[in-house]
């Protein structure tokens, strides 16, 4: 697909850098990073994967084992802040900095920073922000663990994505997350929570569903935005996607059908929208893009790849819905 279905950053400038992240492990973080990037470089974005996980599972996710430093660049370039060198993914618009075990250096040199430099919780964001113009989106799969690499990633972004499932385990790791989230705000206001994925759905029943969203408001002390789009429980197709290291609108074709026929439609209706702005009169009713949006039924065949197009096309319409509240109050 050579059209970009997406509206590039605002010329204002907002920095699209997201950091998906949960103080547990196996709720999917790694699998929306590869998925939600993979989705949005088809879709004509220029996407960078940040893989800052010890564990390096976006380069398994995309089929990258055999090229992986091991998070080695990472450890070369963030101490110092130097820019980052995005490598090729084999797919168009698609690079990634991966990640591995020698991000464990990494937490150490900068738990030795700590005391000397007031400076170093913006080390990684040096290393993007020097690179940041060649992207769309930036996203950051963090660590479970680590709160030093994890602070320094919610330094770096602008937006944050807790994916959770609804176990004791991983509602304790979005609560841990959440207050790390209030201390960054402190060296970086701009920090937002984009939303809360609720993953690992075992049931199509609304009410379950709609238990996870009240458990998640408890969780955060109320007002918690939370995507609409669960992350379904698929065992096999989530295997496969680390065996093969194909996503999983690669190994099912008829979603990323779906998904760019979709994309083609929201452009469309972004162009119209945009005339009709410019042609609106003072005074005059502005039709509201959300209640516009057309109601697309999916082919039925792909389950797992549907819930992650799905999550994309929400995740950009937040984004984009962010920078517009953004750009209002700038
Ligand atoms: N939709 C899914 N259904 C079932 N298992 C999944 C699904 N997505 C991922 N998994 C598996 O769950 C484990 C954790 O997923 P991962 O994305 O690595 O989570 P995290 O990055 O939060 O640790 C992996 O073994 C992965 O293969
Ligand atoms: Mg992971």
């Amino acid at each position: 697909m050579t059209t970009t279905a997406f509206e590039r950053r605002p010329a204002a400038g907002l920095a699209r850098v997201v950091a998906v992240i949960n103080g547990k492990g196996g709720v999917y973080k790694s699998s929306i990073c590869s998925s939600v990037g993979g989705l949005a470089a088809e879709a004509g974005w220029r996407v960078g994967l940040i893989d800052f996980d010890i564990q390096g599972n976006l380069a398994e996710d995309l089929g990258l084992n055999d090229i992986t430093d091991e998070g080695e660049h990472q450890l070369d370039v963030i101490p110092g802040g130097k820019p980052f060198e995005f490598k090729p993914t084999g797919r168009e618009r698609l690079e990634i900095i991966p990640g591995g075990p020698i991000l464990e250096d990494l937490a150490a040199v900068m738990q030795g920073r700590q005391s000397r430099d007031p400076e170093w919780m913006h080390a990684l964001a040096n290393s993007i922000a020097a690179v940041e113009e060649d992207y769309d989106l930036i996203l950051i799969d963090c660590p479970p663990g680590f709160p030093i690499l994890q602070t320094l990633a919610l330094v770096a972004a602008r937006y944050v994505i807790i994916p959770t499932r609804s176990d004791a385990g991983s509602r304790k790791g979005m609560r841990m997350v959440a207050r790390r989230f209030t201390n960054a705000r402190a060296y970086n206001p701009d920090l937002e929570l984009l939303g809360v994925v609720r993953t690992g759905i075992t049931s199509s029943a609304k009410g379950i569903r709609e238990e996870v969203r009240k458990e998640i408001a408890e969780d955060l002390g109320g007002a918690a935005p939370v995507f609409e789009t669960c992350i379904r429980y698929a065992e096999r197709p989530a295997k496969a996607v680390r065996d093969t290291g194909k996503l999983p609108h690669e190994l099912e074709p008829e979603a990323e059908a779906w998904f760019k026929d979709r994309f083609a439609r929201m452009k469309e209706r972004r162009a119209r929208e945009a005339v009709e702005k410019a042609a609106s009169k003072p005074g005059s009713h502005r039709a509201d893009p959300r209640l516009e949006a057309e109601i697309v039924f999916a082919p039925s065949t792909s389950g797992l790849a549907q819930d992650y197009a799905e999550l994309t096309q929400e995740f950009v319409d937040l984004l984009h819905a962010a920078e517009e509240r953004a750009e209002e109050t700038a």
